[in-house]
């Protein structure tokens, strides 16, 4: 089966091909991704600070048809050879989400094909499964940490998704795009924020660690924020931050929000009993929680699982691998409706 994915739900434009046979045949999911596309609008947001939904959807309008086109060229598929579209539903921006799910349903209507709506945290979520080398068995505890979630799921299969525990307030990614605003770097702070924390020193501060010990799973960052804000005022009121102390502050969040990170995915695996952790989101990109939870999972003879770095932020593969493994399970859920809704908001525990 060959599922076109495209991802549209927020400041990036993704397209891609999956073939499910080596999949099907047990091999790594990963080498059934035939071509995969990728617009990302940063450097049209970033004088703003942050994504413009109107431009953004506009930008993906322009955006989506030429990718679709390098993906069927790339995978060297003609649009008769695609089985069934998969597009982001929701969560996300309503417009930026309207753009991919119209152009789904045009395009399978034409195509006279199955269509299926994706939920974007479910792409993520099951991204680690596309690693070249993964051989990831349901079930496993998953740390989804993005620009607008962070969560803790108990995953039992494909659909089958418990929350544990979630951010009562920043999301993580938020933590580190709003910590990037204060040190005055650019959007999106993560990858900033990243890069400078590495040539930080981490004696310089040492900030909160919001509910590391609060019993449960549940994550909070804004207090981490204000105490971020609190330092970078305290030295602006003798002068500017030069740039070993943003990089200090920098490393000083970063081991905070880490820490925290780590601390809750290791009472998740010990809560559940299972021993399989797998991260998802942009904030997986981050080294240092990589490594972090590499050392943790060590000592606990757990095992750890990301998407390759490329996946890690949105992309157009993890909703065509998704789509894909939701056919396989029900093949009902292909749909001919070419009515369509998105869902800007949409909890994943809701999903069924
Ligand atoms: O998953 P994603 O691409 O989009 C959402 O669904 O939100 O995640 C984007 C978030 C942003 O907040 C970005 O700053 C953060 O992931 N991010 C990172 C890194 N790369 C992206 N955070 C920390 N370290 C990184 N290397
Ligand atoms: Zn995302």
């Amino acid at each position: 089966m060959r599922v076109l994915g495209i991802e549209t739900s927020c400041d990036e434009t993704g397209v891609a091909m999956v073939d499910t046979s080596p999949w099907e045949a047990g091999e790594p999911a990963g080498k059934g991704l035939l071509a995969q596309a990728l617009y990302s609008q940063i450097a049209m947001h970033v004088d703003y600070g942050g994504v413009v939904p109107e431009l953004a959807s506009r930008d993906h309008i322009k955006r989506v048809l030429p990718l679709i086109n390098q993906v069927l060229n790339e995978s060297k598929s003609s649009l008769k050879e695609i089985d069934a579209i998969a597009y982001t539903q929701g969560p996300g921006l309503a417009g930026a989400l309207l753009v991919g799910a119209s152009v789904a349903k045009g395009l399978a209507l034409a195509l006279n094909k199955p269509v299926l709506g994706i939920h974007h945290l479910e792409g993520h979520l099951l991204s680690p499964l596309l690693a070249e080398r993964a051989n990831i068995q349901f079930p496993f505890v998953a740390l989804l940490v993005s620009g607008g979630h962070t969560q803790l799921m108990k995953v039992t299969g494909v659909g089958e998704y418990e929350l544990l525990g979630e951010t009562l307030d920043d999301a993580a990614g938020e933590a580190f795009d709003k910590t990037a605003k204060l040190l005055g770097l650019s959007y999106p702070g993560g990858p900033a924020v990243s890069a400078l924390a590495v040539q930080g020193n981490s004696e310089a501060h040492q900030f909160p660690r919001p509910m590391k010990h609060s019993g449960d799973l549940d994550f909070s960052f804004a207090g981490l924020k204000t105490a971020v804000l609190t330092q970078v005022k305290k030295i602006q009121s003798s002068h500017d931050l030069s740039e070993s102390e943003k990089a200090d502050i920098a490393k000083g969040f970063v081991d905070a929000i880490v820490e925290v990170l780590v601390s809750k995915s290791m009472a998740a695996l010990k809560q559940t009993g299972l021993k399989t952790l797998v991260v998802a989101g942009g904030v997986g990109a981050n080294q240092q929680l990589r490594a972090s939870l590499e050392a943790a999972c060590v000592k606990q003879s757990y095992a750890v699982h990301y998407p390759p770095l490329h996946l890690c932020t949105d992309n157009g593969a993890m909703i065509a691998f998704a789509g894909a493994m939701r056919l396989k399970k029900n093949p009902q859920l292909a749909s001919k409706d070419w009515g369509f809704d998105v869902r800007p908001r949409w909890p994943l525990d809701q999903l069924v």
